[in-house]
């Protein structure tokens, strides 16, 4: 019989020790070597004394109610993150769109328009003139002191060669027509909408008469209100007389304060 080492009868005496939960002492000497070479086998033909093994199911997990309610509580889905990352932005362009408007939006913004597409190409870009009369350097309000002339004006066209308009207090003598190269301007209202006449005459008289804006807050006023496509929208006509055309015109925005001082003598 081959000697059985030493450190493999260690292990199989707490083998044992674990299954029988016996035989606990160490092994001192040959003699206890001996007999505990001989264990394994008394040890394998009594396995009944082999402790049963006991399974222990674990106990069902129950979580606190500080998990419970941690859980339960709704979660910040994932596209909100964008949409939060974005609200401070969205915040400013949204107080930005707050501040009203200029009171001369819409004059303000028509005007350069309609008249670089419809008068600059005979009254030059600036006003200087050019196959129509010069505008600019305040003559167009010295021929209109009234805003309401120059509207009858322009809607209208030339009136009969050699009738005068406009202020006939004028320093170098009051217009007639057909006086500036023979040829007469044609009336506008069949071509430009009410508004965007009044726009061009809005800009003229700012840009080349020099007039204030603020003297001309009512022209604004006017279009923006309800009254003025009633009276003047569509199919509209002036009469072909400036002193007539002037009543009706003054009567259509006397609510809105039109002021202007006429330099009629
Ligand atoms: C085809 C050329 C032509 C175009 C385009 C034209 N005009 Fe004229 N305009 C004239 C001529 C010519 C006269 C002078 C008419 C006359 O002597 O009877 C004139 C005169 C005027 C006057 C009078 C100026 C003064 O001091 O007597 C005003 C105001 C005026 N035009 C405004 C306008 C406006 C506003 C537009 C655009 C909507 C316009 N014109 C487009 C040719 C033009």
């Amino acid at each position: 019989m081959t000697e059985v080492p030493p450190h493999l009868l260690e292990r199989s005496r707490l083998a044992r020790q674990r299954m029988t939960g016996e035989g606990g002492d160490a092994p001192a000497g040959d003699g206890a070597a001996a007999s505990a070479a001989a264990t394994p086998a008394v040890a394998s033909s009594a396995p009944a004394v082999k402790a049963p093994v006991e399974i222990i199911e674990a106990p069902p997990v129950i979580p606190s109610p500080m998990v419970v309610a941690a859980e339960a509580r709704p979660k910040i889905p994932f596209w909100v993150v964008p949409v939060l990352i974005f609200l401070p932005i969205w915040g400013l362009m949204y107080a930005g769109t707050l501040e009203r408007p200029p009171a001369t939006g819409g004059l303000a913004f028509e005007g350069p328009i309609v008249y670089a597409a419809n008068c600059a190409g005979c009254h030059g870009g600036g006003g200087g003139g050019g196959s129509g009369r010069a505008l600019n350097g305040g003559a167009v309000v010295e021929t209109f002191p009234d805003a309401l002339g120059q509207i009858w004006w322009v809607a209208n066209g030339s009136p009969a060669s050699g009738v005068p308009y406009g202020n006939p207090n004028r320093l170098d003598g009051q217009r007639t027509s057909l006086s500036f190269n023979g040829n007469p301007m044609a009336g506008w209202a069949g071509s430009l909408s009410a508004e965007e006449l009044v726009s061009a005459v809005y800009y003229e008289r700012i840009e080349h008469g020099g007039q204030n804006a603020d003297e001309l807050e009512w022209m604004v006023e006017w279009v923006e209100s309800a009254e003025f496509p009633e009276a003047f929208e569509g199919e509209y006509e002036l009469p072909a007389s400036e002193a007539e055309a002037i009543e009706l015109l003054r009567l259509w925005t006397e609510e809105f304060n039109h002021e202007e001082e006429v330099a009629a003598g």
